[in-house]
């Protein structure tokens, strides 16, 4: 027997397994198979699959594949509950979600347990992190619903949406995608992974339980071809989904031209930067948390270690250490680390990857600890001298396997971590806040932790930037996510006509000599010809030529694209500046207001108060963006005591804008202004019809101070320079007005490297107040941990 001098020599842990009765009784009452849960009820099991323990290799349950028929019943019932859920009041959305995470909270430990099962994630972090999180998530969100009428005046739910998840968290990724999709109003369809169905399934009872009206919530089980269907469904109004950026861009394809409004959090190669100054003990219990938190299969995994060169061989040293004493085996015990690979074939790409760098050249470590016999297991591995460019630098490799690398100078650290066509998040240890700051402010990525790792909350957002996806879940940024912004006036009426009504009708003498001009393009701050070296007739109404603009192409959005990326600066120059210069342009703009009003005469028939009107309403916007461009602050988000968590509004950098046909010179404005008022660079394809007015445009930003590079604008034809704009990879954002066809060419062309597309703008007279939804779109959402307090 041993006894307590034993134990207190040898230190050893002895094996506290949770139990798993409860878990394996509800596992007995589904033994017959699960249905999917449709419109309040389970449908009869059919087209059973197996879903097993990865810790023991053996079935638990066997689940309902989801063929198409399956998809399109819960569909239709998430359909019929649209109206009824959207229509209930606030309050009475908010007590529907309150009930839930009281009843999750109720069931937290058969939800632990049934979770640790499915997913061989050690019952510690799934009991301590994943379902208390859940129910966080729910709490938060029923506070939304009561709240969004008056934070969120005016906007409506988006409809149906069809929401896939992944298996590394299967029951916190519903969360994510369930409660603020309720909370807004919308019902929805959710798949999940094919790995981990059960703890869904589990939820689905719940909803039941708390009598949450049929058709709100609708599950369906099955693999990326039922996935597929939900994604083709035509009558969905939204995807959501989280996942591999592989699958994010079919979707992204399969979405393009269709209207549905889609959200993607992929994957990440995050880096985790520490500096020479950094608490080393600190940082070596973050790398833990960072890369063996569930078994490193984490979005955001602190996955390459960036370490200051004259500190790397003691880092190393202590981490080497550290992972000696990780315990990996039976997920059910408590005092588990690491638990099981969620499943045979990912623990094989697993091992794969790290044989692939094994031979590039890299030194791999593996912590020596004991593996179980039984399951998928893979030890904690540490893996130095990684180039830059090798596969485990660049591929996310989703397992317990960090890659690590050194740097020399600050720059060279931020160098090195935005060296990744990801940006989902960021560690950065330093005890100099000053640094802390800059390095947070340098790194591409949606999240940064400072001192920190792997923090979430409800109140704050959660998404990436570049190839990690586009959309935020969590907080105000997420609930965006399921709402739509009013496309009617938010103030009074339709303000172009207002301005009509209040002008003298005289009329500005029109500008004879137009014809004559052949308006070049506009790049870098200069006039340039079209590499085409043709240009086309600009004709009014009559078909009569009121003057001739540079046919751009591909080569010359090329060269507006990289002058663009040379302003940088802009972005980076205090938002008073940008303030300043967007007043000047304003005022410029309306003493030459009887020039750009002869101009729309002249190209688009307007009458003279139309026109006058249209460069009125243009005046005002400048205003308004130059008045908002100090103004459009971030927030704070109460989450977490001790952490400081700031929501900053960055511009994207460069942005692609395919302006309108009609009103040429308010559809210009009202799209460029926001955008670069918020720090973005912008290449602008102004109306292809009437592209004279963004011509004249040319010196009103020279004599405006705007600095060169910042606005460039390209003529030509709509749809091949907007094709080139979506599958440029130095292109972040791009925005398009157009038809349905001309979306679906630029959501095609973005897939490449992800860019945040806006299409289908809401149809609106350009003359109706804007506001923030421009503003919100010309930005991204970084948030930045800090903790505070020793
Ligand atoms: P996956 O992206 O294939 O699966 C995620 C979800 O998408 C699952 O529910 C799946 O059934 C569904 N799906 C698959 N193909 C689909 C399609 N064509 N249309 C619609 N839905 C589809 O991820 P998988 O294969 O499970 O894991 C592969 C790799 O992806 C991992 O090794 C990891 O690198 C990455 N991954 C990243 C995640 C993240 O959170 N960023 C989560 C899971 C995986």
């Amino acid at each position: 027997m041993t006894v307590v001098r034993d134990i207190l020599r040898t230190m050893d842990y002895g094996v506290a397994p949770e139990s798993d009765e409860h878990a394996r009784a509800w596992l007995t009452a589904h033994s017959g198979g699960f249905g999917h849960f449709i419109g309040g009820s389970f449908t009869p099991p059919a087209h059973l699959f197996d879903v097993f323990n990865p810790a023991r290799g053996e079935r638990i349950a066997r689940v309902s594949q989801g063929t198409e028929a399956d998809v399109a019943a819960a569909v239709t019932a998430a359909r019929k509950a649209l109206k009824p859920w959207s229509a209930l009041s606030g309050d009475a959305r908010a007590r529907h979600l309150y009930a839930l995470a009281r009843h999750i909270q109720k069931r937290e430990r058969l939800l632990a347990v049934i979770e640790t099962l499915d997913n061989g994630k050690p019952i510690r972090e799934s009991r301590d992190i994943d379902v208390p999180l859940v129910a966080r998530h729910f709490y938060h969100h029923a506070g939304w619903a009561s709240l969004i009428a008056d934070e969120f005046a005016g906007h409506r739910p988006v409809g149906v949406c069809g929401q896939i998840i992944p298996w590394n968290f299967p029951l916190l990724m519903l969360a994510w995608k369930i409660a603020p999709a309720l909370a807004a109003g919308n019902t929805v369809v959710l798949k999940p992974a094919e790995f981990t169905p059960l703890t869904a399934l589990a939820f689905a009872e719940i909803c039941v339980e708390v009598g949450l009206p049929p058709g709100v919530v609708n599950i369906v089980t099955g693999d990326g071809a039922t996935g597929a269907a939900l994604v083709a469904h035509d009558d969905v109004d939204k995807i959501a989904f989280t996942g591999s950026t592989e699958v994010g861009r079919a979707i992204r394809l399969a979405t393009a031209g269709t209207d549905k409004k889609l959200s993607l959090e992929l994957g990440g190669k995050s880096p985790f930067v520490v500096f020479e100054d950094a608490d080393l003990d600190s940082a070596v219990e973050g790398v833990v948390d960072a890369i063996w938190f569930n078994q490193g299969q984490v979005c955001c995994a602190g996955s390459r270690l960036l370490v200051a060169e004259s500190i790397a061989e003691r880092m190393y040293a202590k981490l080497r250490a550290r992972m000696e004493k990780l315990r990996v085996g039976d997920p059910l015990d408590k005092s588990i680390d690491v638990g099981a690979i969620v499943a045979p074939v990912q623990l094989e790409r697993i091992k794969q990857l790290v044989e692939a760098g094994e031979r590039e050249g890299a030194k791999v470590w593996r912590a020596p600890c004991p593996l179980p016999e039984r399951g998928s297991f893979y030890p904690p591995t540490l893996v130095t001298d990684v180039e830059p460019a090798s596969i485990l630098a660049r591929e996310e490799i989703f397992g317990p396997v960090l890659a690590a690398m050194t740097f020399r100078t600050p720059d060279e650290a931020i160098a090195l971590a935005n060296n990744t066509r990801y940006g989902l998040a960021a560690s950065v240890w330093t005890e100099n806040v000053n640094r802390a700051f800059e390095v947070a402010a340098k790194i591409k990525a949606g999240v940064v932790w400072i001192n920190s790792t792997n923090l979430f909350d409800a109140a704050s957002g959660f998404g990436g930037y570049r190839e990690s996806g586009f959309g935020r879940e969590g907080g105000r940024e997420g609930l965006a996510e399921y709402l739509v912004a009013p496309a009617t006036p938010t103030k009074s009426g339709k303000a172009v006509k207002a301005a009509l009504n209040a002008l003298p009708g005289g009329a500005p003498a029109p500008d004879g000599d137009a014809v004559d001009r052949t308006a070049k393009l506009y790049i870098g701050g200069k006039q340039a010809r079209p590499d085409s070296g043709y240009a086309y007739a600009a004709l009014d109404p009559d078909g009569k030529v009121v003057g001739l603009a540079g046919l751009g192409n591909r080569k010359d959005v090329r060269n507006a694209v990289e002058a663009a990326s040379k302003a940088s600066g802009w972005g980076a120059a205090t938002a008073h500046n940008r303030a300043q210069v967007l007043y000047y342009l304003a005022e410029n703009l309306e003493s030459r207001s009887d020039e750009f009003a002869a101009r729309l005469v002249a190209q688009t028939g307007a009458s003279v108060r139309e026109a006058r009107a249209e460069v009125e309403t243009a005046v005002r916007r400048a205003f308004y963006y130059a008045g908002f461009a100090d103004k459009y602050d971030g927030a704070v988000h109460a989450t977490k005591t001790r952490f400081v968590t700031l929501a900053m509004n960055e511009p994207w950098g460069v942005m692609g804008i395919v302006c309108p046909d009609e009103a040429p010179l308010i559809g210009f404005v009202s799209l460029v202004l926001p955008a670069i008022a918020m720090g973005n660079s912008v290449v602008a394809v102004p109306s292809a019809a009437h592209p004279l007015t963004a011509t004249d445009f040319y010196s009103l930003l020279d004599t405006s101070d705007v600095p060169a590079g910042v606005v460039n604008i390209v003529t030509g034809e709509a749809a091949a320079l907007a094709q080139t704009l979506a599958e440029h990879d130095g292109v972040d954002a791009l925005w398009c007005v157009g038809p349905r066809e001309l979306a679906k060419t630029v959501e095609a062309g973005s897939a490449a490297n992800l860019k945040a597309t806006w299409t289908r703008l809401p149809p609106r007279d350009w003359g109706d107040e804007q506001g923030r939804a421009y503003l919100r779109r010309a930005t991204q959402v970084k948030n930045i941990w800090t903790p505070y307090g020793e």
